[in-house]
Formats: structure tokens, sequence, C-alpha cells
């Protein structure tokens, strides 16, 4: 069984997915993470040096690979994961695989990524609250798409990552 965890860039699915792998005792994987791994380089330099689309060739490599693995897994997945190519498709295909959307509102997701968007090459070069605000904006209607064919999508505004979890 594997539990992957989807939602925007800011909502908190690295920190849920540990907190749940706890309590089911899966082994916990965050994505970026296992990229960084395998190519001994952080996303954002992944990015400025080779572009966008090398970074989705090993993201989709990266998920294949996880598939593959015969052990109970959570995974949280990158912000774009879900929105590429077959991505969502070839997760959804096995029934062994649930797929869990950490939907927050546009308010909760700019406050956040305000204070933190240096090290995320999708939103770092935007350099005013406004910009960034009708970025995520658009780019969630976008997305939204592919988080709300999720199996289960959870409303996480006000809520911590333990209530998440409980949920
Ligand atoms: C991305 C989100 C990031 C990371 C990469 C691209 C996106 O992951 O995969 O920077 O396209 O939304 P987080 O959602 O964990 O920040």
């Amino acid at each position: 069984m594997k539990i992957f965890l989807l939602g925007y860039m800011g909502s908190g699915k690295s920190t849920v997915g540990k907190l749940l792998a706890e309590r089911l005792k899966h082994r916990f994987v965050d994505l970026d993470q296992y990229i960084e791994d395998q190519e001994d380089e952080k996303i954002s330099s992944l990015f400025q040096k080779k572009g966008e689309i090398y970074f989705r060739k090993k993201e989709r490599a990266a998920l294949d690979e996880l598939l593959e693995m015969e052990e109970a897994l959570v995974i949280s997945l990158g912000g774009g994961t879900p929105c590429y190519g077959d991505n969502l498709q070839v997760i959804q295909n096995s029934a062994e695989n649930t797929t869990v959307y950490l939907k927050y509102s546009i308010p909760i997701l700019l406050e956040r990524l305000w204070k933190e968007k240096e090290h995320r090459p999708v939103i770092s070069h935007l350099e005013d609250r406004e910009k960034l605000e009708e970025f995520i904006r658009k780019h969630l209607f976008e997305r939204g798409f592919y988080y709300n064919q999720s199996n289960l999508i959870l409303s996480c505004d006000e809520q911590s990552p333990e209530q998440i979890c409980a949920a």
C-alpha cells in the first residue's frame, strides 16, 4: 500500500507525510528529497543549471522507481508532480495506491509562500506579494484539475498536522 500526498507548494506535505508514516509504521519518502539525493543537488540548483524539463524527467523517473517498490510507503509528492504527463494516472492505476490532497485556501498559501519563496524555483522570481498572489490563484486553478482527482480531499486550513493525520 502506498499513500501519496498531493498539494500545492507550502501545503506541509512533508510534515504531514512524516507524521503519517510514523503512525502507520510505513517508510516515508519525500520525492524532492529522493531526487536531491540521487542527483546530489538541491532542486533549486537543478532548475537553475539544467532547467525544468530535466527536473520533470528526473521527477518521473523517481516516481517510477517508487511505484516499483514492494514496500508500504507514505510519499510526499512535489507540488507539480501530479500535473505532468501521465504521472497521476500511473499512480492511480493501482488500487493499492491512495492519493490524498492537502487543500489550503489561497490566503494561507500566500502567507506561507511569501515567507519562503527564495528556495522555490517556480515562484522565486516573483518580487511582490500581489504578483505572487495572482500567480498562486492561476496556478492553483490549473493544478486543481489534477489535485481534485485525489481519492481523498482534506480541507486543511486551521488544521494542525496531527489533526490532518487523524482525518
Ligand atoms: C514544484 C514544487 C516543489 C518542487 C519543485 C517544483 C512545483 O515541491 O518539486 O520546486 O512545480 O510546484 P514542493 O511542493 O514540495 O515545494
